[in-house]
């Protein structure tokens, strides 16, 4: 096994987060403005490159990948990155390779999915009710997601659930998410807004801190703390009513970056090395610049040393973007 890249704080960063594209199909309220502007594809790494540095990655330690987007199911041909990226589990330098979606095309997909070695994926859902469910995305159809649950479950991939907990607009269907995905044997992860990019309207009346979803919560259920589990940022409880695992990200109400395992890849080639942070570190240059990987491997070495402590997110100032950047581009 080739010893991990480790960053200033000691931290092993064994987690790679690839946005394959800034598109998305849907527009959720918190996440992008109805007219959102999208990079022109000319500017996107290609497949080969995108395999080109998660090989690299790989080679130097990462341990896992997780493809993202925007909505990475949307980017042309992007199975045969699955595809080419599959290999890494094969040979066991990969523990493992997987997604986050929105769910709109897994149906087509989750079948090849589970055959490439894809274990677990996560869905990005945020309720269960149509109506509710098209004001959020502003453009998307629930049953059509959970028909791609559906058929993410009947390949035999795992899905997470993760729902933005939003205020005034899910907080009151949170207890029956939770019932719906531990009664189908699913974890349900919530998830709080972060600051992140200008969206139309801005998200004052959105955040809701998950300390107070957490007591409304307990008013019902028991729920029992659990060792951290992945690494991640999600801070897992039982809920002994239902025997599932419900998770907490909270990088509002309490911080986790102490732990941080992850860097992040965009869609063009820039490598952030943190969600909260501005400093990134280019990859496209050195990957256009030789077909030899060893400047790649050179700059990610270089940009690890730059890694931050963590993001400074405030929750005073949870409605202004902290970073200019959406999620979309940086994956999540
Ligand atoms: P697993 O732990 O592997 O299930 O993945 P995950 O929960 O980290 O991945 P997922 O793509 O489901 O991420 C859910 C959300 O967690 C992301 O959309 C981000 O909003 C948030 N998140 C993930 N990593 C970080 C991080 O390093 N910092 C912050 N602030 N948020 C993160
Ligand atoms: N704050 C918190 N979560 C967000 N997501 C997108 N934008 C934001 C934001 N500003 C979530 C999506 C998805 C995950 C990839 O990121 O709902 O679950
Ligand atoms: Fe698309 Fe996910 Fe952003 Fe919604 S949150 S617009 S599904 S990338």
């Amino acid at each position: 096994r080739p010893a991990p890249l480790i960053d200033p704080f000691q931290r092993a960063i064994t987690y790679l987060r690839v946005s394959v594209t800034d598109r998305c199909d849907l527009r959720c309220v918190y996440c992008m403005s109805e007219d959102m502007a999208f990079l022109p594809k000319r500017d996107l790494l290609t497949l080969e490159e995108l395999d080109r540095v998660c090989t690299v990655f790989v080679e130097r330690g990462v341990r896992k990948l997780r493809i993202t987007g925007g909505e990475p199911l949307v980017r042309r041909d992007i199975m045969h990155l699955f595809r080419g990226l599959s290999r890494h589990l094969a040979s066991g330098a990969l523990d493992e390779l997987t997604l986050t979606t929105n769910g709109t095309r897994l149906k087509q997909h989750a079948a090849e999915l589970a055959d490439l070695g894809v274990r677990r994926i996560n869905v990005s859902l945020d309720t269960l009710d149509p109506d509710k469910f098209r004001a959020i995305t502003r453009r998307g159809d629930l049953p059509v997601v959970l028909d791609g649950i559906a058929a993410a479950r009947a390949a035999g991939l795992k899905v997470k659930i993760n729902a933005v907990a939003l205020k005034g607009v899910n907080e009151d269907e949170i207890a029956a998410m939770l019932a719906w995905a531990h009664g189908e044997g699913m974890d349900l992860t919530l998830i709080e807004v972060m600051p992140l990019g200008e969206v139309e309207p801005d998200r004052t009346d959105q955040f809701l801190p998950l300390s107070v979803v957490r007591e409304r919560l307990q008013a019902r259920h028991t729920l029992t703390p659990l060792p951290d589990r992945t690494g991640g940022p999600a801070r897992y409880v039982r809920v002994e009513e239902t025997g599932g695992r419900l998770g907490f990200i909270t990088p509002l109400t309490h911080n986790f970056c102490e732990s941080c395992n992850r860097v992040r890849l965009t869609c063009t080639g820039r490598l952030y090395l943190c969600l909260g942070q501005e400093d990134a570190a280019d990859l496209r240059a050195p990957l256009r610049a030789s077909p030899d990987d060893a400047l790649v491997a050179e700059a990610i070495a270089e940009a690890i040393t730059r890694k931050p402590k963590g993001h400074d997110f405030v929750i005073e100032r949870a409605a202004r973007p902290a970073v200019p950047r959406h999620m979309s581009t940086t994956g999540g």
